[in-house]
């Protein structure tokens, strides 16, 4: 695995791989990896000739407030991690590799409209901007690739294939299943903000969503039953402090008021200084 810090290394190690015919694999990300990143690395490395993951902790997609500087990080175990689930190429740019006048500089900005309205977006009003503009100069960078997400931020796969497709990268975004604990909670980055009390009540969020897939499988159709059955199973666990939760188009992620098989059912719960995201399909 080479690790590189520029653009231009960057650029030019991709060349010669393209050179040599290489399938280029993408998978962006913010460190302190785990198995759901790993996850990711794995399948790249399974489907392209070339493995480039990056890790750099976006500022523009934290609001002031945010944990941006208590992000959690591990420099040396996400290179042995990255190395070994398969990269061949490691970004880590510094912010001023990716901002050569500083951020408060940068003038142009993506952002997708409609759907980064709803859900996180409502939560977070700055925040998809904020990806949308970092993983468009990464596709820029990194050119004609495989690029992978995880279905954890389901939103956020959805808007970054809307985003390539209208602005026409030569990027195909592909969605990976989401990597649970063995409890069923999504592992994340912020799982590590969890206290011993709150990780153990943390799984009811899935639970919560997981009893709403169930309810529409049985019959429910109306929507808003479906999220008063999802939100008093949250409520009911004292350190949970619910944000949404919500039923939407799996493809348009408009809320819908009637519920089918179709639905994906998303949820927010902040835990202490966790806040916490999952998602699940319905299915059935
Ligand atoms: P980050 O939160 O580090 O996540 C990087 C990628 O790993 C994302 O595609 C995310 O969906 C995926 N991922 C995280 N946890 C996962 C899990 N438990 N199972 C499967 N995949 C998982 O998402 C970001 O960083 C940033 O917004 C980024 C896209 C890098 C732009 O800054």
């Amino acid at each position: 695995m080479k690790t590189v810090t520029t653009v231009a290394e960057l650029r030019s190690l991709l060349d010669d791989a393209r050179r040599q015919q290489h399938r280029i694999g993408f998978v962006p990300t913010m460190g302190y990896l785990h198995a759901g990143h790993l996850s990711l690395i794995e399948r790249a490395a399974a489907e392209c000739d070339t493995v480039v993951t990056s890790i750099f902790v976006n500022p523009l997609q934290f609001a002031p407030g945010e944990d941006l500087e208590a992000y959690p990080r591990d420099p040396e175990g996400d290179s042995a991690k990255a190395r070994e689930a398969g990269t061949d190429v490691l970004f880590v740019p510094e912010e001023a590799e990716m901002f050569p006048d500083g951020r408060a500089a940068v003038r142009t900005t993506v952002h997708v409209e409609g759907l980064s309205a709803a859900m996180e977006g409502a939560s977070r009003r700055t925040h998809f901007g904020g990806v949308c503009t970092i993983v468009a100069k990464l596709f820029n960078v990194v050119g004609e690739c495989r690029a992978y997400f995880g279905e954890k931020d389901y939103q956020q796969l959805v808007i970054v294939r809307q985003m390539a497709r209208d602005l026409s990268f030569p990027v195909e975004v592909v969605g990976c299943p989401i990597v649970r604990e063995p409890d069923g909670l999504a592992m994340s980055s912020r799982n590590v903000y969890l206290t011993p009390d709150e990780r153990a009540e943390a799984p009811v969020l899935r639970r919560a969503l997981l009893a709403g897939a169930a309810a529409i499988r049985d019959g429910m159709t109306d929507a808003a039953e479906v999220k008063e059955l999802m939100a008093s199973m949250i409520d009911a666990a004292p350190y949970a402090r619910l944000d949404y939760v919500e039923v939407a188009d799996p493809d348009t992620l408009e809320p819908q008021d009637v519920a089918t098989t179709t639905s994906r059912l998303f949820g927010a719960v902040r835990f202490g200084r966790a806040r916490l995201i999952d998602n699940v399909g319905v299915g059935g």
